[in-house]
Formats: structure tokens, sequence, C-alpha cells
């Protein structure tokens, strides 16, 4: 199979990780790139539910090698606890069936607390983070002041790291947020432990990849977020602190571009989102009601209720250009049965004219009003469909305007969570 590079094009929680469950058959690495304990990435198979924030969805295949890329902030305890979790499940993940690059960036206590501080301190201007330290650590990365996987096996490094970096972290957080200051020993400690379990997993993820590709096996690449949360071309500042979009996938898997030969763009069938930040499609209505209900859209990290609205074309359309869609996969399309009517939106009015992309400027967004194609909906349960044509023909023409107005094909349907409630219209790649 060809290397396929997965990415949400909405704001994150589109049903990657279903889609690369579901993909993850047909390869033999799986490979995350950026992000990192913020994503939680659920997989319905049989009647078991797992979800993971860093560990790629791939895992659950033994035949298959998951590896976490350097483009990653990883924090080591949550790393740990996901292998735990899955080891009580029943499913045994040495090294041989997981890698953690040596360049990936480790997530530490203080930045977890500088999240938590700085959100504290916004008050109603938060970004409504998912306060796992997330942007403090990619802070720290791009300072080059940051603690990578590799440090984690040469005590006298971290020592010296932890030290240096406590000294400017406590002193952000005592004196200018007002929160508790760190220790050194125990965080030191605690990090050079959880190295020694983690030392056998560490390796080069980018040499292991190109051994790999000479051998003639292929990479399914797992994006974590979504292009709209996006630092370069998200909703700034209402964003994540990493780049989801499709390229990405080279930068922080150690590849080169000509390993990329499909991208696959998750879109869910309506838009949600969770924390602040603008939304054009917003439904704060009883449809949206509906919709968060039936999609049980609550978050898979913190448990947040997901802001829903209507499926935001425009939002899409941007992706299509961000990504270089090669094809698309609409997920949740069973969620919106009982809606007697649908509407997709094909454009923004702002200030009188027609846009077709999302406006840089947060003002002029919020600025925009959402221009509607309505379509009749259906009522018949489409779960148990798994063809196209076991479709009802209105839901058919919804996915046909999806294809018409992005002008991107439709490979995959996602009928409900479970990894057999799938429609594959053309195998990504194939
Ligand atoms: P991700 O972050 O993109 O991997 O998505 P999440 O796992 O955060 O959120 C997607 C949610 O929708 C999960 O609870 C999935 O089990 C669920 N899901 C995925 N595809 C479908 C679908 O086609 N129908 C329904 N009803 N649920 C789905
Ligand atoms: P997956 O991979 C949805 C959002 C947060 C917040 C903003 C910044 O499951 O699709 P951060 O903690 O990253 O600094 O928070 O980004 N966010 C997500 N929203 N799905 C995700 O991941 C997200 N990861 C971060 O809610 O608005
Ligand atoms: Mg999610």
């Amino acid at each position: 199979m060809s290397n396929i590079v997965v990415v949400g094009t909405q704001w994150g929680d589109e049903g990657k990780g279903k889609v690369v469950d579901l993909l993850t058959a047909g390869v033999e690495f799986v490979v995350r790139f950026q992000g990192g304990n913020n994503a939680g990435h659920t997989l319905e198979v049989d009647d078991r539910q797992f979800i993971f924030h860093i560990i790629p969805s791939g895992i659950l295949y033994e035949d298959k090698k998951c590896l976490i890329g350097n483009g990653l902030v990883v924090d080591p305890e949550v790393l740990l606890e996901e292998m735990e979790g899955l080891k009580k499940a029943g499913i045994t993940v040495g090294p041989e069936r997981l890698s953690l690059s040596e360049k990936a960036h480790m997530i530490m206590p203080y930045h977890r607390a500088l999240d938590l501080a700085r959100e504290a301190a916004k008050g109603k201007d938060k970004i409504g983070t998912t306060g796992r330290g997330i942007g403090p650590c990619y802070e720290d990365k791009i300072t080059r002041s940051g603690i990578r996987a590799v440090d984690l096996t040469e005590p006298d490094v971290l020592e010296e790291k932890i030290r240096t970096n406590l000294q400017e972290k406590n002193f952000l957080l005592e004196k200018f947020l007002g929160a508790s200051p760190l220790e050194a020993e125990p965080i030191l400690d605690h990090y050079l432990a959880m190295g020694k379990t983690l030392a056998p997993y560490i390796t080069d993820v980018s040499v292991e990849l190109d051994q790999g590709v000479k051998a003639g096996k292929s990479i399914l690449f797992e994006g974590a977020q979504g292009t709209h949360l996006d630092i370069d071309h998200g909703t700034y500042p209402f964003v994540t602190s990493s780049n989801p979009v499709a390229s990405t996938a080279c930068s922080g898997a150690g590849v080169g571009p000509n390993q990329i030969h499909h991208v696959l763009g998750i879109v869910k069938a309506y838009t949600t989102r969770v924390g602040a930040g603008p939304f054009v499609t917003e439904l704060n209505d009883e449809t949206g009601d509906f919709i968060q209900e039936t999609g049980k859209e609550f978050g898979a990290t913190t448990g947040r209720r997901r802001r829903c609205g209507w499926l935001d074309l425009v939002v899409v359309g941007d992706s299509v250009r961000l990504n270089g869609l090669d094809s698309m996969a609409i997920t949740k399309l069973d969620v919106l049965t009982g809606l007697e009517t649908l509407k997709i939106c094909t454009g923004y009015e702002v200030d009188g004219q027609m846009v077709h992309q999302r406006p840089a400027s947060l003002g002029k967004t919020e600025q925009c009003k959402p221009v509607y194609k309505e379509m009749p909906g259906w009522k018949e349960d489409i779960t148990g469909a798994r063809e196209k044509k076991d479709l009802p023909q209105a839901a058919v023409d919804y996915l046909s305007a999806i294809e018409e107005i992005t002008g991107v094909p439709i490979s995959i349907i996602s009928v409900g969570p479970n990894r057999i409630e799938t429609i594959v219209v053309k195998l990504p790649g194939s």
C-alpha cells in the first residue's frame, strides 16, 4: 500500500483515530508526527473502546509497528500510563511494537503548571487549552531549552537542564503568575526513573522508517488536532502550538516529501470545536443540542462538551488547499439521521461581500455570516450501511454536494463508531 497521511480538516475530533485504526490493516508502520497528549483518539473494536492520547492508533494490530516521531511533545508519565492500560487490556506493548524518537521533546511538570497558570491569568480571554503543558513545551523547543527523550538517558545532562530551566520557570510561576514554585530533585528522580523504563523504546525513528521503506514497507502518518488549530493556518490565537497540516508529517517523523503518496482529510459530517475561538456555523439552539447529544460530542481528553454546528465547507475548503487533500473520509454521517433539513455552509458574507476563505483577522472572522445550501435530511437508520448503495438518496445527495463543492473525492464514509461501521468507497492510496 502507499504511504498515507491522515489529517483533521476542522478543529480536531473528526474521527481520525477510527480511520487510522481501519487503514492500519494495510500498512506496516503507524507514526504520529506532531502534538502530544492534547489529542484523544477513540477506537471501537467489537465491544471494546480505547482512547489513545500518545500511542498511535494502530497499536491494536499485533503485527504492526507504532512510532512516536520527533515532532511530538511527550509526557512520559502519560505514555507509561497508556502502555500500562494496554497491558491490562491484554495487549502487551514491547520495544518491537513501539518506538519513541530520541528527539521528541518531553513535557515536564513546569510545562503543565505554566499552561494552567497562564490560562487562569487570562480569565475570560483564555484559549481553553487542554492544560497538558503542550504550548509551554513547544516554547522550550523553539527557545532551545527543551528536554528531549535522549536526555532522560543521560543523568548529568538532565540534571543540568532541569536546574537551569527551573530558575526561569519558578520566577515566572511565582513572581509573575502567583503560582507555586517546583523543586528540582523530585522531578529529576522521577524523570530518570521513567527514562530507565523507556530506554529500550527510545530510537532514531527517522532511521527506522527509512530502513522500513527500503524493505518495501508502508507508512501511515497519524495527524492529531485539525487544520484550523494549526499554529500558522488556524484561528490564531485560538489554536494549538504545533502544525497539524499534512506537510508536518515529513519534519515530524523525519522523512522526505517524496514519501507521501496520499493525503486523506477527515471531515466530520458537521462541525465541532472544543475550547474558545471563532466558529461561524455554530448552533446555539436545539439543533446544536441534538447534534451534541446524538454525536456524544464530549472531549475525549478533557470531557468538555464540544460546541456543534453545521458543516462548514469554507473551513474544509481551506483544508483542501493547505493539506493538498487527495481524498476525504466523511465521518459521523449517522449523527445527522432524523434532521428534517440539513445545511452546508458554502461561503461567508462579510462587509457586504462573499468570501470563500476564512479571513486571517479574528475580528473579521467573528463578523462573518454563513451562507447556506439547504438540503433535505433522511430518517432511515444508516448504521448498517456497508456500501454506498445502502444509503438513502438524501444521504447520497449530501455526500455528492460535499464532493462537488470541495472538488475532492470521498474515499471512506463512516456510519458509526465501530471499526466495521464503515463504507470504503475506494481504499485511499490504492
Ligand atoms: P479524533 O480525535 O479525530 O480521533 O476523534 P475523537 O476520537 O476525539 O472523536 C470522535 C468520536 O466519534 C469518537 O467517540 C468516535 O468513537 C466517534 N466516531 C467516529 N466515527 C464515528 C461515526 O461514524 N459515527 C459515530 N456515531 N461516531 C463516530
Ligand atoms: P484531537 O487529536 C480538539 C484544542 C484545545 C484548545 C486548543 C489549544 O483529539 O483531534 P492545547 O492544549 O493544544 O494548547 O489547546 O486546541 N485542542 C483540541 N481540540 N481535538 C484535539 O485533538 C485537540 N487538541 C487541542 O481544546 O482549544
Ligand atoms: Mg479527539
